[in-house]
């Protein structure tokens, strides 16, 4: 895990890390929470956007705080000058764990929806993080029925040849091996996919209603 002190991540010269007083423990006690990731993966058309907008407002109604980074909606904003290539995408995803991992600092539940194709993104935005900090929840659906369903008639045109690079189609999705979660929107409904989703944190992230005092030890504990 990289914690408080990520100098040697910097490219930046003569730059050190500044510790703080105030602490990922004190903010989260502060919000009688426990900071995570919940961190959807899948096609475009899996129904990523749409479970994340739901979970957010399920987790909301618990009490808790939350943020919703959308790939759309940062693609209009911070990541407004990157595109679809690879290295494009790369730059998108680290942004984005980036930002995530700065709002577990802030002491938030932070829901990511990301295509987020390859493993290695992924599991780069994991290590930002302790291990029980993220969960990766895959939002699957076969090719075939994302491009049935095809929301924003996007398939469409890159079987047109009018968009390239689009995922599953001229550029690669790597499926999760081993997601904490995994559900199947050809078979599940929404409700369905954010009730299981929701039944998995509440088994093996009682956290999400631990009392803050919880939060302090738990994260004091060696990783
Ligand atoms: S990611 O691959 O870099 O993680 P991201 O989640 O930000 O992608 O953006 C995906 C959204 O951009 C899709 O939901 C779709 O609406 C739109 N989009 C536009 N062009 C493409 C493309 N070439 N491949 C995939 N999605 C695209």
């Amino acid at each position: 895990m990289i914690d408080h002190e990520p100098g040697e991540q910097t490219s930046s010269a003569n730059v050190s890390w500044q510790q703080t007083r105030v602490g990922k423990v004190e903010r989260a006690r502060n919000l009688d929470q426990w900071p995570m990731i919940l961190w959807l993966t899948g096609l475009s058309g899996a129904g990523k956007s749409t479970i994340a907008d739901r979970l957010e407002q399920e987790i909301q109604g618990f009490g808790k705080h939350t943020y919703l980074l959308d790939g759309d909606n940062l693609r209009h904003g911070l990541n407004s000058n990157l595109g679809f290539n690879l290295e494009d995408r790369m730059e998108n995803v680290r942004r984005a764990a980036e930002t995530a991992k700065l709002m577990v600092d802030a002491g938030l539940i932070v829901i990511v929806a990301l295509i987020s194709p390859l493993r290695s993104q992924r599991d780069a935005a994991r290590a930002l993080v302790a291990e029980r900090e993220f969960i990766e929840i895959f939002v699957d659906a076969p090719l075939d029925v994302c491009e049935a369903r095809d929301p924003k008639g996007l398939y469409a045109m890159a079987r047109r040849g009018e968009i390239p690079d689009f995922t599953g189609i001229d550029s690669p999705y790597e499926a999760p091996l081993e997601p904490e979660v995994r559900v199947d929107t050809s078979e599940l409904s929404v409700k369905e996919a954010v009730a299981r989703i929701l039944d998995w944190l509440g088994k093996h992230a009682p956290r999400l209603e631990s009392p803050a005092s919880e939060v302090e030890t738990a994260a004091a504990e060696p990783e």
